[in-house]
């Protein structure tokens, strides 16, 4: 049984819910949503509610809005994306404490749906401010969180607001609960062999995940952009690829550890480079040993991916975290696509953190079959580096005061 105290165990009938969800979503420069797996992550939780005779005040953040109101951050367009995926109209309030918020929130009948305007309009809510906190508590009878993707943020939708409910009218909802239980089921008892995958462009943003991973898995596979920092502490010619130089300590110092621990270590053998950081420019595939000075690796090659499939093929546990290369260009997007197809073809669970690696295994066509997506970037690398995020703390079964 889970410690986080769950939607499943409250007495929610005909109760007014706020709900505080993950709807930063990608958009478009007209502002169409380019991808709306964290609205449709969010439905479960919702429709509970509704199931439940409750009216649902659902509340989220979206991008990083500095000075109060501005069209592009609006949730309106996350507003008529959720009626549609719910086939139900929602109120939407123009304001987020304001005067519209308050009326269509005490307004708010059993079955309805109001969602408010950005919580980042408001400044206290980067600022964990209790008296917003105490506004939007307010609105409602119970507090839940399905927000995983922000949950690594003290603020005060996600943090502050939890003082206002005890633990008979605050949980979790269901996508945070998925979330923390694969994360934590990695973590704490993974199937063997367990092989980590990490990828992305720097080392710095993955480093405690890194010392945090290596006591728990097997084997051990760095691509994209962070492993020229490795291939340099091993002595290779890395031309113009990414470095960051101030880390090549610790990246000695991780495979160090990783051979004191039996873990093993794989860094790509061959890359694509090519000598400007461009989808047109002309490309060579070399060894990593011969990358010619003045170019520099944008994705891993096709040695390095049949590699990594060799290594992936006995896994029963596969956490991949970072694409394998500049993946946005076409030209350097094969080794990711081709090290998603090996992961889903592993008879693994499978999981996927990141935004990115997200998005390159929609693009790679293999989204049904990874066993679990989060749709946490920071908050899920947070988790895997066995930080207690302060979203999910005030909802332990224990922090019962
Ligand atoms: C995310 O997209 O990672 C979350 O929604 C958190 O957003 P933030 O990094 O702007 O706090």
């Amino acid at each position: 049984m889970s410690d986080i105290l769950s939607i499943n165990e409250l007495n929610l009938s005909g109760k007014k819910v706020f709900i505080r969800c993950d709807f930063n979503v990608p958009m478009d420069e007209f502002l169409n949503i380019t991808d709306d797996r964290r609205i449709r992550s969010a439905i479960p939780t919702i429709r509970y509610c509704l199931d439940n005779g409750c009216s649902v005040i659902l509340a989220s953040h979206l991008g990083r809005p500095k000075n109060g109101f501005e069209e592009k951050f609006s949730l309106k367009p996350v507003e008529k994306r959720l009626s549609r995926l719910l086939g139900r109209d929602i109120k939407f309030a123009d304001d987020v404490i304001g005067q519209d918020a308050k009326k269509k929130a005490s307004e708010l009948k059993p079955g309805e749906v109001l969602m408010l305007e950005n919580l980042r309009f408001e400044k206290g809510e980067t600022k964990n401010d209790e008296n917003l906190a105490k506004e939007l508590a307010s609105f409602a009878q119970i507090y839940i969180n399905d927000a995983f993707g922000v949950c690594h943020r003290a603020h005060a939708s996600v943090e502050a607001i939890t003082k206002f409910f005890d633990d008979e009218h605050r949980a979790a909802g269901f996508l945070l609960q998925k979330e923390i239980n694969f994360a934590q089921n990695l973590i704490k008892k993974p199937a063997r062999p367990f092989v980590a995958v990490v990828g992305g462009s720097k080392v710095s943003g993955k480093l405690q995940a890194l010392h945090n991973l290596l006591p728990r898995v097997d084997k051990l596979i760095i691509g994209g952009g962070m492993a020229f920092t490795f291939l340099k502490a091993l002595g290779e010619n890395i031309g113009n690829s990414l470095l960051e130089e101030d880390l090549i300590a610790d990246a000695l110092e991780i495979l160090r550890k990783g051979k004191e621990l039996g873990v093993k270590v794989y860094l790509p053998v061959d890359v694509v480079a090519a000598q400007t950081f461009s989808a047109e420019s002309a490309v060579k595939y070399v060894s990593v040993q011969e990358i010619p000075s003045g170019w520099m690796g944008l994705d891993i090659g096709p040695a390095s991916t049949r590699l990594f499939k060799e290594v992936l093929a006995d896994a029963q546990t596969v956490w991949w975290n970072g694409p394998m290369g500049v993946f946005e260009m076409d030209k350097f997007s094969k080794g990711s696509i081709k090290i998603s197809h090996a992961i889903v073809e592993t008879h693994a669970t499978t999981v996927v953190g990141g935004g990115d690696t997200a998005d390159v295994v929609e693009r790679a066509g293999d989204a049904d079959e990874m066993t679990f997506i989060s749709t946490g970037g920071g908050a899920s690398l947070e988790l895997i580096e066995g930080k207690e995020l302060p979203g999910v703390k005030p909802l332990r079964k224990a922090s019962f005061e």
